[in-house]
């Protein structure tokens, strides 16, 4: 056991919290979770979920920075400062709605903000990866150890850094008996195929193409000052598709690349997203029929990511994650499409859809803690599985 992290030995079971913020930049999620230490038969008990809003500059400028604003290097350290602050105070959040001592967490997983990623593939000379909110920072603040910088070893060694959840859908939500998809639509989609019975080199998964951002970016754009996203998919439910430039957008060449593939604001950021409107209103499409495009759009680069890239006829359940599970014009729109295929928000194995990935990075925690390769490199495609993660020290 000399590979298990020091303050981990002899328990044999561990409290922890998951910090997520996705491309969607939505808010930072906090998951208090409980897990159990075992290495073949891993379980996680979700016990308390929170998430907290970036307040709306720190949004702006992290936005902003993502989508290629030319900013100094005082100004990002600055921004991954406020990050780190913004991660521990998510922290802090749910220890306190749960009524749990903060001092008595393991430890934290963080996956921090993406503000950059140009892995293999993406047509940039040197493939990198970069999440903001320094682990160190975290644990100082928290004084709780951090694992967090999940990515970059991976893309060192030639893989995407991405998606990582696979290894935890492998590790805890495989079946014995159905071949299932989980996809998670945040503001990237991915989805991870787990045949029945798997073993790690059966499960293919890779980020499918845009989820929410093409229709966040352009439900702001459409209707200024009605808060951040179409709830519930209202608008997009009264709008009707234009199937000519759900075509036209479909032509990217993001979709029909074989996986190992991972995307994210450089493939589908505001760019796409204006050329998305652009095309749709030169056919006098409404607000809403514009809304309606962007969500056939993602419904159809998972369809055709599922006819592609998976078995033919070999998906039994799919079960959707992220916060695209709770647009129901998205939903609709999938089920339509992969029927006879059941399509279910998560929800139904026990963990709420917007939990899920906060869940995920706990988990990676505990497996770099424990000294495990918490990566499936067939994935990512990286040159052989680390064990991905930079630990900072609490103050135990
Ligand atoms: N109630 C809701 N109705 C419609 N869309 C929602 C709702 N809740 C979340 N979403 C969508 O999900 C997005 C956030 O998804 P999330 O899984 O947090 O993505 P990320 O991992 O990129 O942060 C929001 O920006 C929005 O588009
Ligand atoms: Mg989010």
């Amino acid at each position: 056991m000399h590979h298990v992290w020091p303050s981990l030995v002899g328990k044999d079971r561990y409290t922890c919290v998951g910090l997520m913020s996705g491309t969607s930049m939505d808010g930072v999620d906090a998951a208090l979770v409980s897990m159990n230490a075992s290495l073949e038969r891993p379980r996680v008990e979700l016990l308390r979920f929170s998430s907290a809003k970036y307040p709306e500059s720190l949004r702006e400028s992290l936005a902003d920075l993502a989508a290629g604003a030319n900013v100094t290097a005082e100004e990002v350290a600055m921004l991954a400062t406020s990050v780190a602050v913004a991660f521990a105070g998510a922290f802090f959040d749910v220890c306190r709605d749960a009524k749990a001592d903060a001092r008595a967490v393991d430890f934290v997983g963080s996956h921090g903000q993406t503000v950059a990623h140009v892995p293999p593939g993406s047509g940039s000379p040197v493939a990198a990866t970069l999440q903001i909110g320094p682990p160190a920072m975290i644990a100082a603040l928290t004084g709780v150890t951090t694992v967090g910088d999940f990515r970059s070893g991976d893309v060192a060694i030639g893989g995407q850094g991405a998606p990582l959840a696979p290894y935890c859908d492998y590790m805890l939500r495989k079946s014995d008996t159905a071949n299932r998809v989980i996809l998670n639509i945040g503001g990237i989609s991915n989805l991870t195929y787990l045949p029945a019975g798997a073993s790690r080199d059966d499960v293919i998964a890779f980020d499918a193409g845009p989820g929410n951002m093409v229709v966040d970016t352009l439900y702001r754009a459409l209707f200024p000052r009605q808060g951040d996203y179409d709830e519930g998919g209202a608008r997009a439910s009264v709008g009707a598709a234009q199937r000519n430039v759900v075509e036209r957008m479909m032509r990217h060449p993001y979709f029909a690349a074989a996986p190992a593939k991972s995307a994210g604001h450089r493939e589908f950021g505001p760019p796409f997203a204006w050329a998305l409107k652009t095309a749709a209103e030169s056919e006098d499409a409404s607000h809403e029929d514009i809304l309606a495009t962007a969500v056939a759009l993602t419904v159809e680069s998972i369809v055709d990511a599922v006819r592609r890239f998976l078995p033919e006829g070999g998906v039994d359940e799919v079960f959707v994650t992220g916060g695209g599970a709770r647009n129901r014009a998205m939903l609709a729109g999938l089920e339509g499409a992969l029927a006879p295929m059941p399509v279910r928000a998560i929800d139904e194995l026990g963990i709420p859809a917007e939990a899920k990935e906060a869940v995920d990075f706990a988990f990676l925690a505990r497996e770099a803690l424990l000294g495990r390769p918490n990566v499936l490199r067939g994935v990512t495609g990286a040159s052989r599985a680390l064990v991905l993660g930079t630990i900072a020290r609490g103050s135990e």
